[in-house]
């Protein structure tokens, strides 16, 4: 097992890679600790859970909203949760995000950590201290900073995931090697078959290798205001094609990965020998690479983007493969590229 902290100005975290859910009680509270989870997770681990309460919210995205998260606290009330108790999510991103902030929230912040049983989770959604709900069809619209207290990776909760969801998590890990870890898109390339065999020791250091760089970029910006924009490369227009045509977040992202990349050569920063490379990768994970909806639904959605200022978006190029830079790219040239395909 290997660790990796983040100490942030919303709380310090300690991430075990390469824990097993068995390993959990110890470090607990037992008699005050909630656990928060969904069906589908239960169904598939909750034999495997630590002996506690459990409070369960439903599941996908539809269950991340404010009603959820008042359901939760009341169930919270009825089993008297206190100030001395601990809120222990395991499942999903979606699961994560919501009890982070009930936990965060109730009686004004209670102490709270993640199993997360996704491979999105464990490399992208259980670290980095963001939690919260969607609104109206906004995503993430409410919700705050504060770091979980602890974050338990088990590579092994991962074998009962759908493929569909391990490839979501693997464009997240590619994307960590795209931005910041050469090493890392080396050993995803070497080891295909035994990542997406799901072998637990090479599942633990992709993860591992990806935690690193989060960790590394988010204690230097915890409140995303410079440095943690890397994180978004591939994101920008991933974000266009998941509204556009509502694909899976990850699938939409290793879209957006190699229009960053096929725009970074025509901008002159990538070899396009190393843009070529990344599209093979993303393609050796199954993933796909092409643009996908209409591309004037995708250049209003780009315009309506959250990074945008002016008629210009902020988007996260690469100079080299492992190493991003971001910046200010008008509108119509990204509506050029789409075009140009
Ligand atoms: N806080 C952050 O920094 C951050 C970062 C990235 C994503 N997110 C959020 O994460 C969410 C997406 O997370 P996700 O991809 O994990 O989705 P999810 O939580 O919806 O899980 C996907 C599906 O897999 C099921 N599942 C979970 N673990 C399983 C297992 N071990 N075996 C079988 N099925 C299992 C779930 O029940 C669900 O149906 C989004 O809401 C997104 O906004 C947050
Ligand atoms: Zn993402």
């Amino acid at each position: 097992m290997k660790t990796i902290s983040i100490e942030g100005r919303s709380g310090c975290s300690t991430i075990y890679v390469g824990a097993r859910l068995e390993d959990i009680p110890a470090a607990l509270p037992l008699d005050r600790t909630v656990i928060v989870t969904d069906p589908v997770v239960q169904q598939a681990l909750g034999n495997r859970f630590p002996a506690c309460p459990v409070v369960e919210i439903g599941t996908g995205e539809t269950a991340k909203t404010l009603d959820t998260l008042a359901a939760v606290c009341r169930r919270f009330i009825a089993l008297g949760l206190n100030r001395d108790s601990f809120v222990l999510a395991i499942g999903g991103g979606v699961v994560c995000d919501l009890a982070g902030f009930a936990a965060a929230t109730y009686l004004r912040g209670v102490r709270f950590g993640f199993a997360p049983t996704t491979l999105l989770a464990q490399v992208d959604a259980s670290v980095g201290g963001k939690n919260g709900v969607n609104l109206d069809g906004y995503k993430n619209m409410v919700g705050l900073f504060v770091q979980p207290e602890a974050v338990w990776c088990d590579p092994t909760v991962l074998a009962s995931l759908p493929a569909r969801e391990v490839g979501c998590g693997m464009a997240e890990i590619i994307k960590h090697g795209a931005i910041a870890d050469l090493e890392l898109i080396e050993r995803l390339e070497t080891q295909r078959d035994a990542a997406l065999g799901l072998d637990p020791d090479v599942i633990a250091d992709l993860v591992y290798r990806s935690l690193r760089i989060k960790a590394a970029v988010v204690a230097r910006d915890e409140r995303e205001s410079g440095e943690r924009r890397q994180l978004n490369f591939g994101h920008t227009f991933g974000h266009a094609v998941e509204k556009v045509t509502g694909a899976p977040h990850g699938e939409a992202v290793a879209r957006g990965m190699a229009l960053a990349a096929r725009l970074s050569c025509t901008l002159g920063s990538l070899a396009g020998i190393d843009a070529r490379r990344l599209i093979d990768l993303i393609t050796a994970y199954g993933l796909p690479t092409g643009i996908a909806g209409e591309p004037e639904a995708l250049i209003d959605a780009l315009a309506k983007d959250k990074k945008r200022a002016g008629d210009q978006v902020h988007f996260v190029l690469l100079k080299a493969l492992g190493r991003a830079v971001v910046r200010p790219i008008p509108l119509s040239i990204l509506e050029k590229e789409f075009y140009r395909l």
